[in-house]
C-alpha cells in the first residue's frame, strides 16, 4: 500500500537505488541538490560475458550471477569514490540514506527477486521507507538526469531488449501507453539478426557498427526489407516479420552462393544486410513517433532504453519529428544511462518521494509483468 509521506523533514533526500530486472546488477546513490536529483554513483556489474557463451540470457544463470554481485555492487555505490568498507556502508545506510528504491518489475522474476529482497532487507534493517519503481518508468527518467525541464506532455519512445512502446507522460507518475510491439522488441530483433548472421551477443551494438560502416562506405543498399504495419492506423509496432525477412535473405544468399553456413558470407554482404535492417527499423520508429507527435502535440519527445544508444536511430527519429514540429528536440539518456542501470531507478524514485509516494517494506511486492500506471 502506498502512503502519504509524513516525514517531510528538511533532511535532503538521499536514495540508495537497486536494479536487477535482467542481466545487470546495479546500484546507485542519488542525492537532492537544489531541489533536483543528482547522481553520486552509478555502479553496474554486467553479466554480458556470461550470456555471450549461451548467446542470450538464461534466467537461472542471471539470478545466480545477481546473487554473487549484489552485495559488492551495493557496497561500491555507497562508498562513492572511497574504498569499499562494511562499517562505512553501515554508517551511510543508518545516517545518510533516507530512502531505498528498487525495480519491482517488469523483468525476469528470479533476477528481480535478488535486488528486491536486498532492498527490502536494507529497508527493514535500517528502518527506511522503500520506493518500488517500474523498470520502464526508470528508463523514461534516464532522459532527465541533467535537470532538463519536464515540459508535459512528453512522448517517450521506449526501446530496449524487452520493450518497444510509445508512452504519453502527462505529468509525473501519469502515463498512457499509446502503442507497443505486438511481437518482438526492437533490441530483441537486433539480437536475433546478429545471431542468424553468426555474429556475437548482444547484437545491437554489433549490427549498428556494421550498418554504420556500410553507410560510411557510400555504397547503395540494392534491396530492402519490409516495414511491418508502418502505415496502419495504430501506434503499435511489429518486428517479427522483419526478422523473418532477414532470415529469408540469408537463406537466399546461402543458396545462390552454394554456401554451407553464414561464416562463408563475406563481411561486406553482412554489413549491407545490417544497413538494410537498420534502415527498416529507423523508418518504422521514425514514422510511428512522428504520427504520434502529429496527433498528440507533445512538448518534448524522448528516446530511451538500451536501443537509444543507437545514434543513427535517434537521428532518424529526430529528423522525422522535426518535419512535424521544427521546435521539437529529441532528448536521449545521459552517458551510461541508456542501458539498464540503477541511477534511472533512483531518478524516478526521487519524484515519487517528492509526491509522497513511498511504502513500508512490508507492503511492497515484486511483479514480473508490472504495468506502467
Ligand atoms: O535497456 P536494456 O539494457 O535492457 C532491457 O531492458 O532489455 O536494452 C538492451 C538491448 C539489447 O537488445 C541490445 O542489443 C540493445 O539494447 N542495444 C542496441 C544498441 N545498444 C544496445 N540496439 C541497437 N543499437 C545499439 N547501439
Ligand atoms: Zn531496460
Amino acid at each position: 500500500m502506498v502512503k502519504q509521506c509524513e516525514t517531510m523533514d528538511k533532511k535532503p533526500i538521499k536514495i540508495l537505488a537497486i536494479e536487477t530486472s535482467c542481466d545487470e546488477t546495479a546500484a546507485s546513490l542519488i542525492v537532492e541538490e537544489n531541489d533536483s536529483p543528482k547522481i553520486i554513483s552509478n555502479i553496474i556489474s554486467s553479466q554480458i560475458d556470461l550470456h555471450r557463451i549461451t548467446g542470450g540470457v538464461v534466467p537461472e544463470v542471471a539470478s545466480r550471477a545477481h546473487m554473487e554481485a549484489i552485495v559488492p555492487v551495493v557496497l561500491s555505490s555507497l562508498a562513492e569514490n572511497k574504498e569499499v568498507n562494511y562499517d562505512l556502508a553501515r554508517e551511510i545506510l543508518r545516517n545518510n540514506v533516507t530512502h531505498v528504491a528498487v525495480t519491482a518489475g517488469p523483468g525476469l522474476i528470479g533476477s528481480l527477486l535478488v535486488g528486491f529482497n536486498a532492498a527490502k532487507t536494507i529497508a527493514y534493517a535500517f528502518d527506511k521507507p522503500i520506493v518500488p519503481i517500474n523498470h520502464i518508468e526508470g528508463h523514461i527518467y534516464s532522459a532527465f538526469s541533467d535537470k532538463q525541464g519536464f515540459d508535459f506532455p512528453i512522448l517517450a519512445l521506449t526501446v530496449s531488449g524487452g520493450h518497444t512502446s510509445l508512452i504519453l507522460m502527462k505529468s509525473h507518475g501519469e502515463y498512457e501507453t499509446i502503442g507497443q510491439t505486438l511481437d518482438d522488441a526492437v533490441g530483441e530483433a537486433y539480437d536475433k539478426v546478429a545471431s542468424l548472421l553468426g555474429l556475437g551477443y548482444p547484437g545491437g551494438p554489433i549490427i549498428s557498427k556494421m550498418a554504420q560502416k556500410y553507410r560510411d562506405s557510400g555504397q547503395n543498399v540494392d534491396f530492402s526489407f519490409p516495414r511491418p504495419i508502418i502505415k496502419d492506423k495504430t501506434f503499435n509496432f511489429s518486428l517479427s516479420g522483419l526478422k523473418t525477412a532477414v532470415l529469408q535473405k540469408v537463406k537466399d544468399i546461402l543458396a545462390t552462393g552454394n554456401l554451407e553456413n553464414t561464416d562463408q558470407i563475406d563481411q561486406k554482404t553482412k554489413e549491407k544486410i545490417a544497413a538494410a535492417f537498420e534502415e527498416a527499423v529507423g523508418d518504422v520508429l521514425a514514422y510511428k513517433t512522428a504520427k504520434a507527435v502529429e496527433k498528440l502535440n507533445p512538448k518534448r519527445v524522448i528516446f530511451v532504453g538500451g536501443v537509444s544508444a543507437n545514434k543513427y536511430l535517434g537521428q532518424r527519429v529526430e529528423e522525422e519529428i522535426k518535419n512535424i514540429d521544427g521546435q521539437l528536440q529529441l532528448l536521449t539518456p545521459g552517458r551510461g544511462l541508456s542501458g539498464d542501470n540503477a541511477a534511472m531507478i533512483g531518478l524516478a524514485a526521487f519524484y515519487h518521494i517528492k509526491r509522497g509516494k513511498v511504502s513500508g517494506w512490508r507492503d511492497v511486492k515484486v511483479d514480473s509483468n508490472m504495468k506502467l500506471l
